[in-house]
């Protein structure tokens, strides 16, 4: 028993907001943002939360791989922004939606997608569950400080959905999927606060040079990985679709791994980080092409640190 893609959704706030339009006392310029990120624009949600986001991007996942919500039987919201302190997203999920089995939330930050689509695909390969919705959604813009220029210029807010289902091929699906966690460094990028210390939801602080320096390690260590793990050669890697953090620490990647950088998805400039929503946003953006490649390999690297690589065969 494997498990495979079938679907793909997303969901974005009506709000744009370019480097231009960001809050003029920032001291900051579009050509610095663009230059040292990669980034030109976000999306910020105004009324939308991260439920509603989620929600809209797993109807669209739904509506892509043309099944009926009633054969979802897990729901899974890979958040750090979620609605409430309990219950978990995916429950709100589960609830617009009308789905049925079990729902609930997976906190790994920016690598939340890739850490719930092994959960997900783990699940299925045991038999457990046969139809998954795993999803990425955040609202990133409640928790930054918008008084800081080194952090509340990086991300955005978004939701991205796959639909996994189970099918009897080895072959095909999700082939490979690792993931990892070093709490070691949980206070290299963290928003404090919370019921157990202060209360109040914290605002986001990050030391932006190591997390950039253990980002491009740890990229270039899982992609090296899961490629000698599956007998592959960087050749073999037909789109690479790593976590949406910065333009610089993608281009570290390519240099360091030879990997054709025609290959590798950038959507920075369209929806800055959107943390745990990277992945399946950027997903969604090529959905007509990625059915048809051979092997897709997903990347990620989060605050914890949390890191993980995938390794999905459409064909
Ligand atoms: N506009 C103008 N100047 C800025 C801005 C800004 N938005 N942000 C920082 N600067 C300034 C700094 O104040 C500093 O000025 P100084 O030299 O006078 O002190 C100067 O730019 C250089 O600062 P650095 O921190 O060295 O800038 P760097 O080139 O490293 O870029 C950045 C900072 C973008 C945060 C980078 O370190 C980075 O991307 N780190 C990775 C962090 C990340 O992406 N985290 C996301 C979450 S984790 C994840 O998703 C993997």
């Amino acid at each position: 028993m494997n498990s495979t893609i079938i679907g793909v959704g997303a969901s974005l706030p009506l709000r744009c907001m370019r480097n231009s339009d960001l809050p003029g006392d920032l001291d900051t310029s579009d050509e610095w943002i663009l230059q040292r990120t990669g980034i030109a624009q976000r999306h910020i949600a105004d009324g939308e939360t991260t439920s509603l986001l989620a929600t809209r991007a797993a109807r669209n996942a739904l509506i892509h791989a043309k099944i009926s919500p009633q054969d979802v039987d897990l729901v899974l919201v890979a958040t750090s922004t979620g609605d409430y302190t309990l219950p978990a997203t995916a429950t709100l999920v589960q609830r617009n939606l009308g789905l049925r089995g079990a729902a609930f939330d997976v906190n790994a930050v920016c690598s939340g997608f890739i850490f719930a689509l092994d959960v997900a695909d783990s699940f299925i390969k045991s038999g457990k569950f046969r139809c998954a919705l795993v999803i990425g959604a955040e609202t990133f813009s409640r928790i930054v400080d918008w008084s800081d220029r080194s952090t509340c210029v990086l991300f955005g807010d978004g939701a991205g959905a796959v639909v996994l289902r189970a099918i009897d091929d080895d072959e095909r699906g999700v082939i490979f999927c690792k993931i990892h966690s070093d709490g070691n460094y949980a206070h290299q990028l963290i928003t404090d606060g919370g019921v157990s210390t202060t209360k109040d939801a914290g605002l986001l602080k990050m030391s932006g040079r190591e997390v950039f320096k253990f980002a491009v390690e740890k990229f270039h260590e899982s992609l090296m990985e899961l490629l000698a793990e599956n007998q592959m050669t960087v050749a073999d890697v037909d789109l690479l679709v790593p976590h949406q953090a910065n333009v610089r620490i993608i281009k570290k990647l390519v240099e360091l791994s030879g990997v054709d950088e025609r290959k590798v998805l950038v959507t920075l400039d369209k929806h800055a980080n959107t943390s745990a929503a990277s992945i399946p946003l950027a997903l969604n953006e090529v959905k007509n092409t990625v059915f048809s490649a051979k092997n897709v390999v997903l990347l990620s690297m989060g605050a914890g640190f949390t890191w993980g690589s995938a390794l999905i065969r459409f064909q």
